[in-house]
């Protein structure tokens, strides 16, 4: 859903080489006719069809496995993630409203920003409706763990195939909390490296809004990362043991009501919290300084859904 958009399109080109996916069902509210038909002209196996507009949502909908949700506007240079929340908020909550009525079994996949609140207002939304499974609902923090991965194989000369740190927390600025003592293989910084590079990879994000001028934010990379976690998730749906990615997802691992930590993943979705783990020191005091803005971010979009009208 948002299937037209810079992260859509690309994303869903990497879908449709899958062959897990038999049916790949393309959203927008522009263009998803032309989308459609562009990409279904690929030799590959999944068919293609494309969905325009609210009167199409069931149909869109109906029979589908996996949401993948990255409609919604985008940042520019000098804004916030949370910048973006008076327009993609009720983007989001429509959207799952639809979800609630026409595959309420299905996984939904939040790419969406402020993706920190843009999670628990899916959430909300399916426990009105009587259909929430904590285990179904997931804010795609993936590429915060593909850059990782990236910066950390280009700083020691590794192969970045090899390479995997998780990222914990949120998904974005001081909320993003890499945990590199966790990487394998291990890999040790002195002090202010570690530093540089741990705020690199919070402030990535921006590092890609500023050189695009004003055009947009991620889009490739966010397409790559987003059909890995896809991938992932469809692997473990059809049965494949040992699935592991990190995820925003409703959490009892710390006083934050949704936290992303490494999840191994199932034929239901979220099949097992792997936590937190052993943490140094500066790795809990990341996250101590990564709650109260965390903790805003949920409150915030819990109350967009609770407010009297
Ligand atoms: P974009 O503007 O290029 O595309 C967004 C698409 O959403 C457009 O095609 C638009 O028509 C569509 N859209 C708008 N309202 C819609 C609705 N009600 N229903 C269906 N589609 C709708 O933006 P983009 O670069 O693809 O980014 C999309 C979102 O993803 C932004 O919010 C961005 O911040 C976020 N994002 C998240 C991550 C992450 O790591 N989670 C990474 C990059 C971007
Ligand atoms: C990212 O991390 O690239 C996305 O969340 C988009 C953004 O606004 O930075």
């Amino acid at each position: 859903m948002g299937a037209s958009g810079g992260i859509g399109q690309p994303m869903s080109l990497l879908l449709k080489l899958n062959p897990r996916i038999s049916h790949l069902s393309l959203y927008d509210i522009v263009h998803t006719p032309g989308v459609a038909a562009d990409l279904s002209h690929c030799s590959t196996k999944a068919k293609v069809t494309g969905h325009m507009g609210p009167d199409q949502l069931k149909a869109c909908l109906e029979g589908c496995d996996i949401v993948v949700i990255p409609a919604g506007v985008p940042r520019k240079p000098g804004m916030t993630r949370d910048d973006l929340f008076n327009t993609n908020a009720s983007i989001v909550r429509d959207l799952a409203e639809a979800c609630s009525k026409f595959c309420p079994e299905a996984i939904l996949c939040i790419i969406s920003n402020p993706v920190n609140s843009t999670v628990p207002i899916a959430s909300e939304v399916l426990q009105k409706a009587g259909v929430y499974n904590r285990n179904k609902i997931f804010g795609v923090s993936t590429l915060d763990i593909v850059r990782s991965n990236t910066f950390i194989a280009q700083a020691k000369g590794l192969d970045v195939n090899q390479v995997n740190c998780p990222v914990v927390g949120g998904h974005s600025g001081v909320t993003i909390v890499p945990l590199i003592s966790q990487c394998t293989p291990p890999v040790s910084f002195p002090q202010d490296e570690r530093e540089k590079l741990i705020v690199r990879i919070q402030n990535a994000g921006t590092e890609v809004v500023e050189a695009k001028a004003g055009a947009g934010s991620a889009t490739l990379s966010m397409a790559y990362a987003g059909a890995r976690f896809t991938n992932s998730m469809l692997e473990a749906l059809n049965g494949e043991e040992g699935i592991v990615e990190c995820a925003y997802v409703r959490s009892d691992e710390t006083e934050a009501k949704y936290f992303a930590t490494p999840l191994l993943l199932g034929k239901n979705g979220l099949e097992k919290n792997l936590g937190l783990g052993k943490l140094l020191d500066y790795e809990a005091d990341l996250i101590k300084k990564a709650m109260p803005e965390l903790k805003k971010n949920i409150e915030k979009g819990e109350e967009f859904v609770n407010k009297k009208a």
